[in-house]
């Protein structure tokens, strides 16, 4: 993130998803005395962790508790050097058992990364109807049996509510057995409905542009992915900002394109791998990759 971020003295950064301030701290290390971060997370625990974590740069940095999607409501159009996103949930969230994101140990299905959100797991799994959480499991978990298993659900809520992260581990290994596979059944599924109760494509996509208006000219954006789906959708934001002109709609038809310069370049386009020594330090990371774009002067 150093390298990516290029902090200097007096640089000024926005952290969306702060979790416990490891990324922020080396940021606000590397560019004291004068540097300052915005920071933010959905979970308030995360948000108590990071400023505790932070303490010994008091009076240069600012928390608060919410959603990186609406960072540009507070922090200055044009102010940052750089722009720090790392998806998906913290460790500390995964090892918790009562947050309900890991099925490794029995929990309530809760997967709120904002506890003050009304919408669980519980619910969506409960109230959500067969082919609508189908959807979810193919859209966010490129689940391929996604209809059997949202018809496995649908036929066991009725005889009684699916309320336990192990319960539904174990209804999915019911309907897909292991058989010698490395990685649980059930892991695409529980993607897929963290994906869904937190809106997180959503809130990425709203994200990435808020991280633009943010941003100096000339100030990077880093954003760190954790698997294909996430991924996606930041390569699709880069690819149409790094082109010189614009296209009406989803689809790119040449005949409808509108010159307009560059608005961003790639720094690190093909996404930069956690290495063998941090792999083995830090297994999470095995499947994180960081991509690196600059904002252009226009
Ligand atoms: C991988 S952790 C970040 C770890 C952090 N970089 C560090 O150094 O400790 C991801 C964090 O992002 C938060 N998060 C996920 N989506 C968010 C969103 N849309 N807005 C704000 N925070 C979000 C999660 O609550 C979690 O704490």
């Amino acid at each position: 993130m150093v390298e990516a971020l290029r902090p200097g003295p007096g640089s000024y950064f926005a952290d969306g998803t702060v979790g416990g301030g490891g990324h922020a701290a080396a940021l606000l290390r590397a560019s004291g005395p004068g540097g300052r971060l915005a920071g933010c997370d959905r979970d308030g625990m995360a948000v108590e962790a990071a400023k505790a974590r932070l303490s010994e740069f008091a009076g240069r940095f600012e928390i608060r508790q919410g959603n990186y999607a609406e960072l540009a409501e507070w922090v200055e159009a044009g102010s940052c050097d750089g722009v720090l996103l790392d998806l998906g949930v913290s460790s500390a969230q995964l090892d918790l058992a009562e947050r309900g994101f890991s099925f490794q140990e029995d929990g309530p299905l809760d997967m709120r990364m904002d506890q003050r959100q009304e919408l669980t797991a519980a619910r969506l799994v409960n109230e959500t109807d067969a082919d609508a959480l189908a959807e979810i499991f193919w859209r966010y978990g490129n689940q391929e049996q996604s209809r059997r298993m949202a018809r496995a659900i649908a036929r066991e809520r009725e005889a009684r509510p699916i309320e336990r992260t192990r319960q539904l581990a174990e209804l999915i290994e019911k309907i897909s057995p292991r058989m010698g596979r490395k990685t649980h059944p059930a892991t695409r599924i529980f993607q897929a409905l963290r994906m869904a109760v937190n809106d997180e494509i959503g809130s990425l996509q709203r994200g990435l542009e808020a991280a633009m208006k943010i941003l100096k000219p000339g100030g990077r954006l880093a954003v760190i992915t954790f698997h294909s789906v996430e991924d996606r959708v930041v390569k699709e934001f880069g690819r149409r900002l790094s082109r010189d002109y614009e296209s009406p709609g989803e689809e790119d038809v040449p005949e409808l394109r509108r010159p307009r310069p560059a608005l961003a370049r790639w720094v690190w386009r093909r996404g930069l791998k956690a290495g063998e020594a941090e792999t083995r330090e830090n297994p999470r990371s095995r499947s994180a990759q960081c991509r690196v774009l600059e904002k252009l002067k226009i």
